[in-house]
């Protein structure tokens, strides 16, 4: 019987793959057989993670900004050029903007992280599905956060991005009724990172470092997660264990939004 966790020879797009989350996400993906295709703005950092990768993957890195519909066309085709297919995209690039109530934050950052957050998704979706629709299968999984489930103080404008992301995973979804591709998205909660911990710092500008015991008081494990723990869930929506899941929101957050 074949294991269906596992992803030999299917490729895999990940952006932001030069960032914590997306590292971890390419690494599980690759150490369960599937070739990777890393694309980040970032060009350095991505040629960095992508060495990291175990020595049996394949795998090539795009630099390219995901609010630009031409460079994202031009990571498709790369993919395809490089491996002829693409079966599995997580669509991850994301930025947390300023941390900031909504009366000073900017018009200008409030755009740019709608731009990244949710016109970056869209036009993932719009240029990778209709490669997988044309084939019959595939599996996509957005990145969300549970600031796309709860109002968050400060970083309202990322949690109305992230609402967002949820709320095109599941039209997504709904798209590809009866087609075998699948839409997914994940929503880490606290998961221990940069992006983290600029939240929590700027939520305490000039102050001292907020203790650990205090950030963690709120979440059920009582601990943070780790970018592995999400690269768990986002692994198995890209695979065959999942083949029933569509149009979900898998929270990894150790019970957060739980209550
Ligand atoms: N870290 C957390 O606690 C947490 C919690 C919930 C959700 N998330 C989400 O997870 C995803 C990954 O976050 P992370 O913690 O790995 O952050 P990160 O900052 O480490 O990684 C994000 C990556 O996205 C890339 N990126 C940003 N804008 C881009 C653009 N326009 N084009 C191409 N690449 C771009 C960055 O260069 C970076 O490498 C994001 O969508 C984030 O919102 C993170």
């Amino acid at each position: 019987m074949p294991d269906r966790i596992r992803l030999d020879g299917r490729v895999a797009v990940v952006t932001g793959a030069a960032g914590v989350i997306g590292t971890a996400t390419m690494q599980l993906l690759a150490e369960r057989g599937a070739h990777i295709v890393a694309v980040d703005r970032k060009q350095r950092e991505l040629q960095t993670a992508i060495q990291d990768l175990p020595a049996s993957a394949r795998a090539v890195a795009i630099a390219a900004d995901v609010t630009r519909e031409d460079e994202v066309a031009d990571y498709v085709r790369a993919a395809l050029d490089s491996f002829g297919s693409i079966d599995v995209f997580y669509n991850n690039a994301g930025i947390e903007g300023d941390i900031a109530p909504i009366t000073r934050y900017s018009l200008e950052t409030f755009r740019r992280v709608l731009d990244v957050n949710v016109v970056g998704v869209f036009l993932g979706l719009k240029h990778v599905l209709p490669v997988m629709l044309k084939r019959g299968k595939g599996s996509i999984i957005n990145t969300a956060s549970i600031a796309g489930l709860i109002g968050s103080p400060d970083i309202a404008v990322y949690s109305a991005s992230k609402h967002a992301v949820i709320g095109l995973t599941k039209s997504a979804a709904l798209e590809c009724t009866a087609t075998g591709v699948r839409v997914n998205c994940v929503c880490p909660g606290m998961i221990d990172s940069r992006m983290l911990s600029a939240i929590i710092d700027g939520r305490n500008p000039g102050n001292a470092p907020v203790p650990s015991d205090k950030i963690v008081e709120r979440i059920p494990g009582r601990r943070l997660g780790h970018a592995s723990e999400v690269a768990s869930i986002v692994a198995f929506l890209a695979s065959d264990e999942a083949s029933y899941v569509s149009g979900s929101a898998y929270t990894v957050d150790g019970g957060r939004t739980a209550g």
